[in-house]
């Protein structure tokens, strides 16, 4: 299956990627965590993200591109895959068309997972992921175990979440109707316990091409 995740940040994307693509056995793409491990090695590609990432920003779409389209050249991705925080603008969507066109594949499904604004600012800034594993927690609501080695992500302050938060609503979600016209978009709502959201998300993937 060739999957698109869309939410707001703190929505659960990156939780739900990891339930879904461990079912499907396909490979999660996450821009995010690609730029960050960009960041982390100072390639030039991370310095370049950095200056947008830490202000809360989208990182230009060309940086995002180039990255992408040599990521689905790998083996793994040859089965299928799931972007997660992947398009996210207009011109994202519209190149990763082109892009899939070339390859002769398409998209079965894009989801849009759905939480109010007013809930994802507790959720953002109460994330902690494990640094050995990737796996992500929060303290109130998925708890870490006592003694895991934590990161807490530079853009994970409140400031910086209001930013991308603003940016979501004015670059992300024009997505939604241009993926809802070509009769792809799925909704699913992203509030309640982790295992109900995944079993909405794989019910909504049910009915997908
Ligand atoms: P990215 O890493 O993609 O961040 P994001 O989209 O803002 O999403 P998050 O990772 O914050 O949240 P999530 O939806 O994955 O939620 P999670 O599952 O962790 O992007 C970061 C930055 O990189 C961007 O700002 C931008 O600068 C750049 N970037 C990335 N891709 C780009 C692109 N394509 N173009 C341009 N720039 C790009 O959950 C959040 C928390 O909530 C966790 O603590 C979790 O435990 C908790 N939680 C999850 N589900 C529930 C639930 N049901 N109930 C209670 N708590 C829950």
């Amino acid at each position: 299956m060739r999957l698109i995740l869309i939410g707001p940040p703190g929505a659960g994307k990156g939780t739900q990627a990891k339930c879904v693509c461990q079912g499907l056995r396909i490979p999660q793409i996450s821009t995010g965590d690609m730029l960050r491990e960009h960041k982390k090695n100072k390639t030039p590609l991370g310095v370049k993200a950095a200056e947008f990432m830490d202000k809360g920003l989208l990182v230009p779409d060309e940086v995002v591109l180039g990255m992408v389209e040599e990521r689905l050249k790998l083996d793994d991705a040859q089965r299928g895959f799931l972007f997660d925080g992947f398009p996210r603008t207009v011109a994202q969507a519209e190149n990763l068309e082109k892009i899939l066109q070339k390859l002769g594949i398409s998209l079965n499904a894009v989801v849009q997972i759905e939480v109010p604004d007013a809930l994802l600012v507790e959720r953002t800034v109460g994330r902690r992921t494990d640094k050995a594993t990737g796996q992500i927690y929060h303290l109130k609501y998925n708890p870490p175990p006592p003694g895991a080695d934590l990161l807490w992500r530079d853009d994970d302050k409140e400031e910086t979440v209001l930013r991308r938060l603003k940016e979501f609503h004015a670059q992300t979600a024009p997505l939604i109707p241009f993926y809802e016209t070509r009769g792809l978009l799925r909704r699913v709502d992203g509030v309640g316990e982790l295992p109900a959201v995944t079993e909405r998300l794989l019910a909504a993937l049910k009915s997908s091409k």
